[in-house]
């Protein structure tokens, strides 16, 4: 996925995934040893995930892919993590790799239909890279807006939705006013890790820069991105708002936003 733009409507497609995730495919060739990470990994995310999601936390990923990031946060001491994701084969995969580990669950499920799971029943939800799949989606917006109104039903009042996406404010803010819940955004952006090489000349110095929004979820009118290929991080808190309903939303009415 590149920046604010869809390489491919397969991002969206159950089967583009299988393939790429089924061994022997050239994609999961080049990801070598069975993983692949997008975007950023757990040892960058890790002070921000500390800070604003304790270890006892009844984590969901979703979208988990192959990536190390659930495991790695469960060796750092997270006790209860689900792993979704829409492809039968990675979801195998998983569950093999990790059958050993108790604090990880695997299941195959769609992430706009997650009836599964009880209404407030998560403390967090992790998305890394997969709402900006479903933006690629022959659905899209539509199927955003289903996957972020259940993000909203399963957190729990308080409960954080931590989003790592390519999508700046202006598109992923209103998506985020169309889950028929009410947050409050804490935007994070994280330039790649390549820039980041490049800039501290090969120290290990991570930037995470906070981000004040304007009253209108938008970006400061003079703000500069260094790296145009940043990452944004949004950690959004469920509020707990007098007549907000975050269960009732009918995402197809919604249809103004990217
Ligand atoms: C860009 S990858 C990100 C993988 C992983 N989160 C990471 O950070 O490396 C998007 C993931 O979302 C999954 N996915 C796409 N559409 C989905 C859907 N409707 N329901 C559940 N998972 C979906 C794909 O199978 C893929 O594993």
């Amino acid at each position: 996925m590149g920046v604010g733009e869809c390489k491919s409507n397969d991002y969206g497609a159950a089967a583009y995934w299988d393939a790429r995730y089924s061994s022997g495919s050239p994609a999961s060739a080049a990801a070598g040893c069975g993983f692949f990470d997008w975007y950023q990994t757990y040892p960058a995310l890790r002070p921000l995930l500390r800070a604003r999601v304790p270890t006892s936390s009844r984590v969901l990923m979703l979208g988990c892919g192959n990536s190390l990031l659930s495991e790695d946060m469960v060796k750092d001491g997270y006790e209860d993590i689900v792993n979704i994701d829409i492809s039968s084969v990675v979801i195998e995969q998983m569950r093999e790799k990790h059958k050993e580990i108790t604090q990880l669950t695997y299941m195959q499920m769609d992430i706009r239909d997650m009836g599964f799971f009880g209404d407030e029943s998560f403390d967090c939800v992790l998305d890394k890279g997969t709402l900006d799949a479903m933006m690629c989606a022959d659905d899209a917006p539509h199927g955003a807006f289903k996957m972020l109104a259940e993000v909203a039903r399963l957190l729990m009042p308080h409960g954080i939705y931590l989003l790592i996406t390519y999508g700046a404010p202006k598109e992923r803010v209103p998506l985020l006013d169309q889950s028929g819940c009410s947050w409050s955004i804490a935007l994070y952006i994280m330039p790649t890790a390549g820039y980041q090489l490049r800039m501290s000349k090969g120290a290990q110095h991570l930037i995470m820069e906070e981000v004040t929004l304007t009253e209108g979820g938008q970006l400061p009118p003079d703000y500069v991105l260094k790296d145009p290929d940043s990452h944004f991080i949004y950690v959004c808190e469920k509020l707990e708002e007098k007549g907000t309903n975050c269960r009732d939303t009918d995402p197809k009415e919604s249809t103004n936003a990217n």
